[in-house]
């Protein structure tokens, strides 16, 4: 194979949680008008994760699909992304290696930088695939997204994993070069080691995400890559599915276009049914926002898509992908629907318990209670373990 070879998105999975909180559940509980939700923020309901459920539940599920479909052999390594980690040393991604049977002869690591470390992952795999085409890289974004109780960033919490197979030849999207990038240190958003729910000053994120957006997208056209002209489409981060219309239209300002709001409902639609419906999933949420526009759009082949991957703090990326002909052959759409259909709705007194709950950190031995219908499930802390069960 030469370097040249197409390398990208071979297989596209994912899956989220339990329960679900509708919106207008916490409208009727805070008072709020729910117009503020469903318009201002662009958000209907949030997937709530279980008592039995976290970032690697959540992981294996959506990753057993893909290896169900492909086999094992030829993953190599598995590149977990997420920023609500669940130990400050042993990779999450080696849980779901065991819990998915991967080989031995693998490496598992993780990643973290807000919710941008899928995009690192993927351009990561990029780079391993392009050294040996024969093999193939196992991505996986997992986030659960939780602010504290009455805060202004509660109702865009959300939860789901993405799980990505990254091959030569791939069956859904062809990922380009180049790729334009922006780092910039900003306190928008972070999580102190000490802290289970983020810190967040949303109104300093949104700006922070759109001095990103618009630095990315200089460092992109600078290293050459595509006129905004060329994408029919354009899958942004959204950490809630108003902020991917803010940025489209701030995209379209500084290209000196016209920003016809019919004509931008349009082009971001499709990319946010799933999102508004499952909340912020972090790391996850730009892919999410691809599965939804490849299971909703009529025919993208050979399309141009232009994907915005914004990691608060910060960290961001502008680059593009082309949709491989008889990417509809490979897609998952009826289990993507069925993902966020099979939820079962929270009243807000035990979406409130469950917020509540905390993981106990005596060391002794904490049975979870059995909620998930998921594949895996937290079924004990025992001596600070977490004990993962197959059903
Ligand atoms: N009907 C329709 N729209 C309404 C409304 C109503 N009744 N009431 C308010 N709105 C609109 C506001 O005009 C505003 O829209 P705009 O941003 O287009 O002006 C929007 O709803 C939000 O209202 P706002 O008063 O700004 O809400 P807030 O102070 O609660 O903050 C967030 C909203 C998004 C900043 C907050 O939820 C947050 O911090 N979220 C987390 C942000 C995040 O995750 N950042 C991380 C990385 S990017």
């Amino acid at each position: 194979m030469t370097s040249d070879t197409a390398i990208g998105i071979h297989d596209l999975s994912f899956a989220t949680t339990e329960f679900v909180l509708e919106h207008t559940v916490l409208a009727e509980y805070d008072g709020t008008d729910i117009g503020k939700y469903h318009v201002g923020i662009g958000q209907r309901s949030m997937s709530v994760p279980a008592a039995d459920e976290d970032i690697v539940t959540m992981a294996v599920a959506a990753a057993a699909p893909i290896t169900a479909r492909h086999g094992v052999d030829q993953i190599r390594t598995v590149l977990f992304a997420t920023e609500t980690s669940i130990d400050q040393s042993k990779a999450a991604g080696v849980y779901v290696h065991s819990l998915l049977g991967l080989p031995s002869s693998a490496r598992v690591v993780e990643l973290k930088q807000a919710c941008y470390s899928g995009t690192a992952a993927l351009q990561l795999a990029i780079g391993l695939v392009r050294r040996d085409p024969s093999q193939r890289v196992l991505v996986i974004a997992s986030d659960i997204s939780k602010y504290d109780l009455d805060s202004p960033g509660e109702a865009t919490q959300g939860a789901a994993a993405v799980a990505m197979l990254v091959s030569a030849d791939p069956t859904l999207i062809r990922i380009e070069d180049p790729s334009g990038l922006y780092t910039a240190d900003v306190m928008d958003f972070w999580r102190p080691n000490y802290r289970t729910t983020a810190l967040v000053d949303g109104h300093q994120s949104i700006g922070a995400y759109l001095q990103a957006l618009e630095g990315s997208w200089k460092d992109y056209t600078e290293q050459g890559g595509r006129p905004l002209s060329d994408f029919s489409a354009f899958c942004y981060h959204q950490p809630f599915t108003k902020m991917a219309f803010k940025a489209h239209r701030h995209l379209l300002n500084i290209c000196g276009q016209d920003a016809d709001p019919a004509e931008i409902s349009r082009t971001l639609g499709l990319t946010t049914a799933y999102n508004s419906v499952l909340g912020n999933s972090y790391t996850a949420s730009m892919y999410v926002a691809l599965a939804s526009l490849l299971d909703h759009a009529d025919d993208l082949t050979d399309q141009a898509i232009g994907f915005v991957s914004y990691g608060s703090g910060s960290v961001a990326e502008f680059f593009a992908g082309t949709v491989v002909p008889g990417y509809q052959g490979h897609l998952r759409t009826a289990a993507n629907r069925e993902a966020i259909d099979r939820r079962q709705p929270l009243d807000h007194a035990r979406y409130r318990e469950l917020h509540g709950r905390s993981i106990p950190n005596d060391g002794g031995v904490h049975p979870v209670p059995r909620q998930t219908g998921a594949p895996v499930r937290l079924s004990a802390l025992d001596h600070h373990k977490r004990i993962y069960e197959l059903r």
